[in-house]
């Protein structure tokens, strides 16, 4: 199973009004898409729902594909069910996203400050994705996290090869965040684990798992975005 996942931080000053600005709307969002938000309830927030159920996407096609395809949001196409609200004040939504002939299953959460999309790519019943599949969304400044420490003790954390990729505090954040997940998932030393890009672009590089020095049978996705950090992986095989 490959997945994807993005955060939107909805109290950046950039995303309330975005669903007037119809340059936006036309350059991003299929015209059905566009229909649907032009009726939405709240426009901007089904706008942003959208939009990280494309970056979930297009992070796990790239994965797929072995390399990133250039993004163009509009071939990304999302298909959301109706909402439906959980028992407390999150909210969430299930819906899939069309790429050419790969479909991306996706599952949105919000409330005032964020919007979270986890995606998967492959065939598997919802009970074993639930087994495999792991995601959190934290706030970066969260006190006490295994994150929240100066960044020079969270740098001698990584590795070389891991903090090369790195490019701002929720870069690092994000990855010591995964990597004490991904770890306690595997019931392993965190030291076993590094999460590793790639050569590319700063902030363009998919994420690898190694365990040990070695491409491990785990599929990550990382993603920040102001005072969020957010990270989802899958175990290629049920862990007990
Ligand atoms: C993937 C992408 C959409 C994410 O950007 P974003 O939403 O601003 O950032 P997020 O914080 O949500 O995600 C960033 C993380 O996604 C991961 N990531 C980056 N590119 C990725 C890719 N192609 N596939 C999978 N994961 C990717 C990295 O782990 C990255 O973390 P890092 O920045 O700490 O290394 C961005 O890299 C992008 O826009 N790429 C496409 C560029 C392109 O093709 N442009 C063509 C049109 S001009």
């Amino acid at each position: 199973m490959i997945v994807g996942n993005d955060v939107v931080d909805l109290t950046d000053a950039r995303v309330p009004g975005k669903a007037s600005d119809e340059r936006f709307l036309e350059r991003i969002f299929t015209e059905e898409e566009r229909v649907a938000i032009g009726a939405a309830h709240d426009p901007d927030l089904e706008l942003w729902q959208s939009w990280a159920a494309k970056e979930t996407a297009y992070k796990a096609v790239s994965k797929l594909r072995g390399s990133p395809p250039t993004f163009a949001h509009h071939t990304f196409v999302v298909s959301w069910s109706q909402p439906n609200e959980r028992n407390d004040a999150t909210k969430l939504r299930a819906g899939s996203v069309q790429f050419e002939s790969t479909i991306i299953g996706v599952e949105a959460t919000w409330d005032r400050q964020t919007v979270y999309v986890v995606g998967w790519v492959g065939d598997i019943t919802p009970e074993a994705r639930d087994d495999r599949l792991n995601s959190r969304l934290a706030r970066l400044d969260e006190p006490g996290a295994t994150w929240s420490a100066p960044r020079t003790e969270l740098e001698a954390r990584l590795t070389p090869r891991e903090l090369e990729a790195v490019h701002s505090g929720a870069s690092l954040a994000v990855r010591i965040g995964a990597r004490a997940a991904i770890a306690e998932a595997l019931a392993i030393d965190g030291h076993r684990v590094e999460i590793v890009c790639a050569p590319g672009k700063p902030g363009r590089r998919p994420p690898a798992v190694w365990l040990d020095g070695e491409p491990a049978p785990v599929d990550v996705s990382l993603s920040h975005d102001g005072d969020w950090i957010a990270w989802a992986f899958a175990l290629q095989r049920a862990h007990t």
